[in-house]
């Protein structure tokens, strides 16, 4: 029988407070990493050559749209964490669905996690939806924390600015309220002077809504409050004056702008919109020890964007994209574990994840910082089949993910099962 531990011998392990060289005794069965020393004795355990590799922690994604059960035409948990786990993501959280049913009522919240539970191939957690009246039932709905769209989605999954306000004073301070911050108002007064969806959803407009957020939380005494996909600096700063809050970044906000519209042209439409290069620019530079990565992952099918769907896939990019910045040395490793992983697991409170330490689960991702490879919708395994990052070389080639000391994924195929995912406490 195949021994459950295994030693991975002598690769640089990557955390918030440096890089390490030292050995890591995982227990499969357990799902835990059991030690980390300099030289750990492999006799009856499974060994694996790290020496020219880095360990990482299993990367987190907290904001992904697998669309399960909306439309599973386009993405399901299946096939949506199997993108995950192909860019080193083993932890997600899924927003709620907009309809078919939107995640707005306990019945259908239980539904989805009963789906989860069958079909994930990571681990995962997912997010009860706010609409303009649900304030008890959200309260009461037993989710980790609560998604409030403050721009009109078309769908119940959206809520005026009072009607925000009083999810944040009935939701549990403690649990983290996570905002997509538009601002409705002028989005439709710029509707009727522009076409350009860059122009009519304008930087403004996100900043507008960011401070009311802001505003609003603070009223509601010390609650939680987590402000998703900010393109701009100057949200990077209101966020880091308010005591409770914290903030997101996609790397598609980092690696594109207006300029790219030329050559994606209908695929490159999101919101918030790509900015211009100047502001795409500053962003990266507000990338600090507090950010937290996440992707927004929005896999629509080529001819949902032609007819106007906003969005890109972006869970399997995500640590890629973000290792090919520290090849380019925009990012140090241990900023990258920090950002991609530590934070997110702190801010979300997910237990056992977001480290290689003692105790930790066993998440790891081991990557050769030498290889370079190639971006392509055929090796991110997203059903939607396109990437905005199609044909970019980048460093930094993911050789291994291991999911609670298992291997999930080996640098080619996806090994884990629909199922083998768990729900993260
Ligand atoms: O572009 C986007 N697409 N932004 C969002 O906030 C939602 C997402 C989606 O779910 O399609
Ligand atoms: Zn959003
Ligand atoms: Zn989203």
């Amino acid at each position: 029988m195949k021994s459950p531990f295994i030693v991975f011998k002598g690769g640089k392990i990557a955390t918030p407070l440096g890089v390490r060289r030292a050995d890591v005794l995982v227990d499969s069965k357990s799902g835990r990493i059991l030690r980390i020393s300099s030289h750990i004795l492999s006799k009856g355990a499974r060994a694996i050559n790290c020496h020219s590799l880095i360990l990482l922690p299993g990367a987190i994604d907290p904001h992904v749209h697998m669309r399960d059960p909306e439309d599973t035409s386009k993405e399901s948990f299946s096939t949506g964490t199997a993108s995950a786990l192909s860019g080193g993501v083993t932890t997600i959280i899924d927003m709620p669905c907009y309809r078919n049913p939107a995640t707005t009522t306990i019945p259908a919240y239980n539904k989805k996690r009963a789906i989860a539970r069958k079909k994930c191939r990571c681990d995962y957690q997912l997010r009860f939806g706010a609409s303009e009246r649900n304030q008890k039932e959200a309260a009461r709905s037993n989710s980790p924390s609560l998604k409030v769209f403050l721009a009109d989605t078309g769908s119940e999954l959206s809520c005026s600015y009072a009607a925000a306000a009083r999810h944040f004073a009935a939701f549990p301070k403690e649990k983290p309220i996570c905002v997509h911050a538009e601002d409705s108002a002028r989005i439709n007064a710029r509707k009727l002077r522009f076409v350009e969806h860059e122009k009519v959803r304008d930087k403004i407009s996100a900043q507008i809504a960011c401070e009311k957020a802001l505003k609003f939380a603070a009223r509601a005494g010390r609650r939680r409050i987590h402000m998703c996909h900010l393109t701009t600096a100057k949200e990077v700063d209101m966020c880091r004056r308010h005591q409770n809050a914290t903030y997101e970044i996609n790397p598609a906000h980092l690696h594109l702008c207006i300029d790219d519209l030329r050559d994606l042209g209908f695929l490159g439409k999101v919101n918030p919109p790509l900015r211009d290069r100047t502001e795409m620019k500053r962003l990266w530079r507000k990338v600090g020890d507090d950010t937290i990565m996440a992707s927004d992952h929005a896999p629509h099918l080529p001819r949902q964007k032609k007819s106007g769907a906003p969005g890109f896939p972006g869970v399997g990019t995500l640590l890629p994209l973000m290792l090919q910045a520290v090849h380019s040395r925009k990012l140090t490793l241990p900023r990258l574990a920090r950002i991609t992983s530590y934070n997110a697991a702190r801010a979300f409170s997910l237990s056992g994840k977001g480290e290689i330490a003692e105790g930790k689960d066993a998440d790891i991702v081991l990557v050769d910082m030498a290889r370079k490879w190639r971006i392509s919708a055929k090796n991110r395994l997203s059903k939607c089949g396109w990437t905005p990052f199609e044909g970019a070389e980048i460093y930094g080639k993911i050789e291994g993910v291991y999911l609670r000391g298992r291997l999930a994924y080996d640098g080619k195929k996806v090994l884990s099962r629909a199922g083998n995912g768990k729900e993260v406490k």
